[in-house]
């Protein structure tokens, strides 16, 4: 079927793309992403509205499909009556679904929530692509050989060779995608070890099956038999598997960022399948972006992109660590730590998760506030993945009302832990382990910490002495003799510190 573009779709779909363009813009920056989310809502209003638009009557469909088949009678089985009524409806049921999935999410949940979007807009992939080759008249796919001989009973309809290589892509990127994401949810939530499972020969197997993949959707373009179609299906599922199982925790933040881009990749080529430029142009800024991501935060994690995507490259078997040695260390009480911190003259915070969990920002600042009348020189060190998504730490801190000017990214602050004297470590625990730098056998080897150790005092707060960061390894700065342990939750132990300066 030919596309004719009317100028009007074209008009819309382009100011649909500036609004996604300013959206991702608008939430480069905490300050602004509020604008952001509302551009990127305009935007996709404006797009599905023009997509309905364009759909609605079917008449538009039945009138192009007719003179081809020269016979209006058949029109009507070949082609899919859009029901308004039930687009209408399957949107109001995302919606509420969306609505209150958002409203009760904790925000310490956000990535495994982010993961399970993702695996939906894999499986959305799949599904339009299995349901274009299965009904390819329907998408307008069929080639001139295929119009003709759709309505010879006898023979299938030919897709023709450029859409099947969009369908195979398609449904590729979406497979991976969907089963992706769904280990990276089942990790993230915890219902799945946050460990490397590092299968033997895995490297060899996962080349292997990617080049049967690609082999599989040039194949496809000679032979659109279901068994090609559905080996390509099946494979890009196993693969997708088998790309997260061996990454371990503390590179998932790189993975939930990757897969994000894969579901970009997937929406665009089946863009191309539905002859929609929007779904083109979202998917790709969406794929760009995540890919963007991915690398500055590969960057960051001090990670190889390349053996970040190709999974697991690199990785590390788990060395156990289960088993603990006993070692000394030392508890303080909210006393002693606010006798130490009101004698300081240069205070260093380092929030993470656990600020997050116990959302002490708030205390935090008032003990910040406290201490800064007092004379102490505070700041704040933020890790690029403390927390559990990007810029968690940076969006409590400004929840919190926390200028900007005292927040300090890891490069800006390093060098000034050895001139400080007290690290004041708030439910933080991978990102300040020295054993990323000393130990090649740890999972987080090579990724860059806070050199909280180099300070005169740590004055570290958790819950207990049994508890692991995410990447589930001991810290050695619990056991140093510069360190005071605070063991409690985040907000009581700063609720009665701030008491004790008082
Ligand atoms: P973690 O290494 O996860 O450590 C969190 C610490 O907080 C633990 O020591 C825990 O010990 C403590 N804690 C938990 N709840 C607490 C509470 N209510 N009060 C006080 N302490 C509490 O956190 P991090 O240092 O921020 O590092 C982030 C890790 O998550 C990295 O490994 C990173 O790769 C990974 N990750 C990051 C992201 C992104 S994008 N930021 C996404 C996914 C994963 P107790 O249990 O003993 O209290």
């Amino acid at each position: 079927m030919a596309h004719a573009v009317n100028p009007w779709v074209a008009l819309a779909y382009l100011v649909a793309g500036v609004c996604f363009i300013l959206a991702l813009r608008g939430l480069s920056s905490p300050a602004t992403s509020v604008r952001g989310n509302r551009y990127g809502m305009a935007g996709m209003a404006i797009a599905v509205g023009t997509t309905l638009l364009t759909h609605v009557p079917g008449e538009r469909l039945r009138m192009a499909v007719c003179p081809i088949y020269g016979d209006c009678a058949h029109g009507a089985f070949v082609i899919d009556w859009i029901n308004v009524g039930e687009i209408v409806a399957a949107i109001a049921v995302g919606a509420v679904i969306g609505l209150v999935t958002a409203r009760r999410i904790a925000m310490t949940a956000m990535p495994q929530l982010v993961a399970a979007f993702h695996s939906l807009v894999g499986l959305a992939a799949v599904l339009v692509g299995v349901a274009a080759y299965l009904n390819p008249e329907a998408f307008g796919i069929l080639s001139s050989v295929g119009k003709m001989s759709a309505f010879a009973a006898s023979a299938a309809p030919e897709i023709n060779p450029v859409s099947r290589i969009e369908l195979g892509l398609g449904v590729a990127i979406g497979a991976i995608t969907f089963s992706g994401s769904v280990i990276a949810f089942l990790k993230l939530n915890g219902n799945m070890g946050g460990k490397p499972i590092l299968l033997p020969g895995r490297h060899v197997i996962n080349l292997a099956t990617l080049a049967a993949i690609l082999g599989l959707i040039g194949w496809f373009t000679q032979d659109q038999s279901a068994w090609v179609f559905w080996t390509i299906v099946i494979l890009s599922f196993a693969i997708g598997f088998l790309l997260i199982v061996p990454i371990g925790g503390a590179d998932m933040p790189v993975v939930v960022s990757m897969l994000n881009s894969y579901s970009g990749w997937a929406a665009a080529a089946m863009g191309f399948t539905l002859h929609n430029t929007a779904m083109i142009i979202t998917g790709a800024l969406v794929g760009s972006s995540g890919a963007i991501l991915s690398y500055i935060m590969c960057r960051a994690m001090n990670r190889s992109f390349i053996s970040v995507i190709a999974g697991g490259f690199g990785a590390v078997a788990d060395t156990g660590g289960e088993a603990k040695e006993q070692r000394p260390w030392k508890r303080g009480s909210a006393e002693d730590a606010a006798f130490l911190l009101g004698q300081a003259e240069q205070v260093i915070i380092v929030p993470g998760y656990g600020m997050a969990v116990s959302q002490a920002q708030h205390i935090l600042r008032e003990m910040t506030d406290t201490l800064k009348k007092a004379g102490v020189r505070v700041k704040y060190a933020i890790h690029p993945v403390a927390g559990r998504m990007p810029g968690h730490m940076n969006v409590l801190l400004a929840e919190a009302n926390v200028p900007y000017e005292d927040v300090f990214e890891l490069e800006d602050i390093n060098a000034e832990f050895a001139q400080t004297d007290i690290a004041f470590v708030i439910g933080a625990n991978d990102v300040t382990n020295p054993a990323a730098k000393t130990d090649k056998t740890s999972p987080i080897y090579g990724m860059p910490v806070l050199d909280v150790e180099r300070a005169k005092t740590v004055l570290f707060i958790k819950r207990s002495m049994g508890g692991v960061g995410y990447a589930g390894v001991d810290n050695d700065v619990f056991y140093m003799d510069n360190t005071m342990m605070l063991l409690g939750d985040a907000k009581k132990m700063t609720e009665e510190i701030v008491k004790a300066l008082a």
